[in-house]
Order: C-alpha cells, then sequence, then structure tokens
C-alpha cells in the first residue's frame, strides 16, 4: 500500500513537472533564437552606425565652406575654410592680410572685418560686450563690422564675403594705452 502511494507520487510528480520542463525547454530555445537574432540585429546595427559615425565625423572634419577675402585694394581670394575654424585662422592660413594682435583674445580690434552682404551678417551671432568694445575701436567701423576671430565658420556661412577695412587700429603701434578698469 505505501509502495502504491509512493509510485502514485512520483508520477503525479513527473506529471507536474514534465510540462514546466518542456515550457522551459521551450522558453530556453526561444530564448536562444531571440537572442541570436538580436545579436545578428544588433551587430548589423552597430556595424551600420559605427559606419555612419565615421562617416559622420569623417565628413565633418572634412566640411568646408566657401570664404571670400577682400583686401583693401579690392582683390579678392576665395578659401575654403573648415568648419569651426574662425576667419583669422584662416585667414592666416591663406596668407590674407588679416592682422589679429592678440591672436583671438578680444583685446585687439586689429582683426576687424565687414561682412559685406547683411543676410551673412545677419546669421552671425550676436558680438559680445567684449567685441562691441574693441567693435568701438576699430578703425572704419561699419553696420556689419565684426571681428575676425569670432567669426566661426558654420555652414550657414557658406559664401560669406569678408571686406578687409582700409586700415586697422593696432594699439601698441598708434601708442594706444589700454586703461586698466
Ligand atoms: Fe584681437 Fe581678434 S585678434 S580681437
Amino acid at each position: 500500500m505505501l509502495a502504491r502511494a509512493f509510485l502514485l507520487g512520483i508520477q503525479a510528480l513527473r506529471r507536474a513537472t514534465a510540462p514546466g520542463q518542456n515550457s522551459l525547454t521551450s522558453r530556453r530555445n526561444e530564448a536562444e533564437v531571440v537572442t541570436s537574432r538580436v545579436n545578428h540585429v544588433g551587430k548589423t546595427f552597430f556595424c551600420s552606425n559605427t559606419n555612419a559615425t565615421s562617416n559622420d565625423r569623417s565628413s565633418d572634419s572634412e566640411a568646408k565652406i566657401s570664404v571670400t577675402f577682400i583686401d583693401k585694394d579690392g582683390e579678392e581670394k576665395l578659401v575654403k575654410v573648415p568648419i569651426g575654424m574662425s576667419m583669422l585662422e584662416a585667414a592666416h592660413e591663406n596668407d590674407v592680410e588679416l592682422e589679429g594682435a592678440c591672436e583671438g583674445s578680444l583685446a585687439c580690434s586689429t582683426c576687424h572685418v565687414i561682412v559685406t552682404d547683411v543676410d551673412y551678417y545677419n546669421k552671425l551671432e550676436d558680438p559680445v560686450d567684449e567685441e562691441n568694445d574693441m567693435l568701438d575701436l576699430a578703425f572704419g567701423l561699419t553696420e556689419t563690422s565684426r571681428l575676425g576671430c569670432q567669426v566661426i565658420a558654420s555652414p550657414e556661412l557658406d559664401g560669406i564675403r569678408l571686406a578687409l577695412p582700409s586700415a586697422t587700429r593696432n594699439f601698441a603701434v598708434d601708442g594706444y594705452v589700454a586703461k586698466s578698469h
């Protein structure tokens, strides 16, 4: 009697655990398939994403805009300027005579440029107070004057034309002594 009850118990236990096992196994299999799909998709996505990123990076680093500098004699020089580079740096890299005595630290006005087209001027970020202060001291200030070191190449500036004023006011040469605040 006791042995029969034991046997019945064993059989009941088998019946109870068998579907669970099947279900577990099948779930495990499903999980493996899903994981494999995810890996495959993830790998493909990762690869294409990596390519896209490296393409973006390389196109970013290669992206350049056209800028025309017009010197005080009216001679034009068309140069290609990488996105992110200042017009002062671009001028120096291309042998354009734009002085830049303070090397872009907003302490002079020798990098003064005149944006010839007001539409381009309006695309520029507003000048900070320090730039306005320096522009006030610039020779031949106009409504569309900016400091070349503060104009940074960006895609919307493609085609911008910058005229160099007929003279610059170099504090050191002209004897200007900056007042301390
Ligand atoms: Fe001096 Fe631009 S180089 S302010």
